[in-house]
């Protein structure tokens, strides 16, 4: 399929899109300046490109051309112009040796002035004017295999503590639930706390199977596999839930999980990892891998510690990726020392993504129940909390209430008084 990238529609900066990661293909890009050559260097270290095998040379199409007559074409071929030669001249004979099989992105010189039709015409998938930055080249590499193949690929949203048992799993729960209710999204819950999680109490399910029937499976999980293991929870919140039984320890390999990840965002678009507090490789990598990572914390030192440590890691390890997000939870818990959200901020750097109040009696009464918040209580401020995290992480704006006027009720009985505002008499025909 033929498409051209429409750049004006979204920001390259945009750290809220969401790209597709790929599957295995080659990639094979001929550039034409040292800044070029660079940024398509670094996209073969992004995480959506992993799967990927990149190279990338100088000389631009004239080298594409000489390579090719003797050599078979990858899947994809990435040209840069360098507006000096006629470029739909030099596409006509790439077309000449490219296999047909293959997709053409050209990273464009703003002195081109070939039509996209004629561009379209010569068989090229995406055409991104240059100069380009890394995440540039991640995303037309990758949209060529998301768009392409009409099928979902799922954003997966992994939140993980900042130490043991400060809530990280309830937030993780009350965010996948309400990013499914409120945002009508179809979403999975992975319980990865194979040994001790509580999805399954927390939504008051009992399933016979889950996460590890698919990760113990000798065979690869398929949709079909996926879709017997899944729990329904609500309409939209389907969960894969953990055994939480001791008869057997849980030791995984650093891909453990890959390819139940990557069979399940083929069908959901929300995927919520709820990582227990580990540092192991599956758990690393689980978090490097995900579109978007929230940490949780409690406002005390180790927290703070802990919290710094995994962002300055993630940061790293993810350099085109928007910075992992925190929540601070438990927050004015009576008589504790806490360390303020002020100071927390100024060492993260960032400020929380929210900071969720502690409450004993409304989570120990979600959590007994199998609820939650929102069940417990409707308009609690922690309920909004949860609606405003689950619309950021979802790629919405933030949801306010709108804010009741105090002089509203006095007005509407005035206005009822006297008549005005009320539905206009109907005029006789
Ligand atoms: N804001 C809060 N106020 C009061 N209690 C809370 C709050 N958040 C979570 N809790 C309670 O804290 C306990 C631990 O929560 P949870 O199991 O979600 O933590 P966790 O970080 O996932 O723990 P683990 O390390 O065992 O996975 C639960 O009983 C939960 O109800
Ligand atoms: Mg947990």
């Amino acid at each position: 399929m033929t498409e051209i990238h429409d750049e004006a529609a979204d920001d390259p900066q945009h750290p809220e899109e969401h790209i597709a990661p790929v599957p295995r293909i080659s990639v094979q890009a001929f550039c034409e300046t040292e800044q070029t050559l660079k940024a398509v260097t670094a996209a073969g270290e992004d995480r959506r490109l992993a799967k990927a095998h990149l190279t990338a040379k100088s000389g631009g199409l004239a080298a594409a051309i000489e390579v090719y007559e003797t050599m078979p074409t990858p899947n994809v071929i990435v040209i840069e112009s360098d507006g000096t030669r006629d470029i739909l001249e030099g596409l006509d004979d790439l077309a000449g040796v490219c296999d047909p099989g293959t997709r053409v992105v050209v990273i464009g010189n703003p002195n081109d002035t070939a039509p996209y039709r004629e561009l379209v015409r010569r068989g090229v998938n995406d055409y991104v004017v240059g100069p380009v930055e890394t995440i540039d080249v991640v995303r037309s590499i990758c949209s060529l295999f998301s768009a392409s193949e009409a099928i979902i690929t799922g954003r997966i949203i992994a939140v993980v503590g900042a130490k043991g048992g400060v809530g990280a799993s309830t937030v993780a729960h009350n965010v996948a639930w309400t990013i499914a209710r409120d945002l009508a999204l179809d979403s999975v819950v992975i319980d990865l706390d194979l040994a001790f999680g509580t999805a399954g109490l927390d939504y008051n399910q009992d399933p016979a199977q889950g996460i590890a029937n698919a990760v113990l499976s000798p065979d690869r999980p398929d949709t079909a596999l996926m879709e017997r293991l899944l729990a329904k929870c609500s309409e939209h919140l389907s969960l894969l839930a953990a055994p939480a039984t001791l008869d057997r320890v849980y030791d995984f390999g650093a891909e453990a999980f890959d390819a139940i990840f990557d069979t399940l965002r083929m069908t959901t678009p929300c995927i919520v990892l709820d990582v227990p507090h580990q540092w192991s490789a599956w758990t690393k990598r689980a978090l490097v891998n995900a579109d978007d990572i929230v940490i949780v914390a409690e406002p005390d030192l180790a927290n703070l510690r802990n919290t710094k440590n995994m962002l300055s890691v993630l940061k790293t390890a993810r350099p085109n990726d928007r910075p992992p997000l925190y929540c601070i939870n438990q927050v004015g818990m009576h008589k504790r020392a806490e360390i303020d959200v002020k100071s927390f901020a100024k060492t993260m750097e960032s400020q929380p993504l929210a900071v969720i109040p502690f409450d004993s009696k409304l989570f120990s009464t979600a959590a007994n129940n199998g609820q939650m918040i929102a069940e417990v209580s409707k308009s609690h401020r922690t309920t909004e909390l949860f609606q405003n995290m689950a619309n950021r992480l979802a790629g919405r704006g933030e949801v306010r209430k709108p804010k009741r006027s105090l002089l509203g009720p006095l007005l509407k009985r005035l206005k009822a008084r006297t008549g005005r505002g009320s539905a206009p008499h109907r005029k006789a025909s």
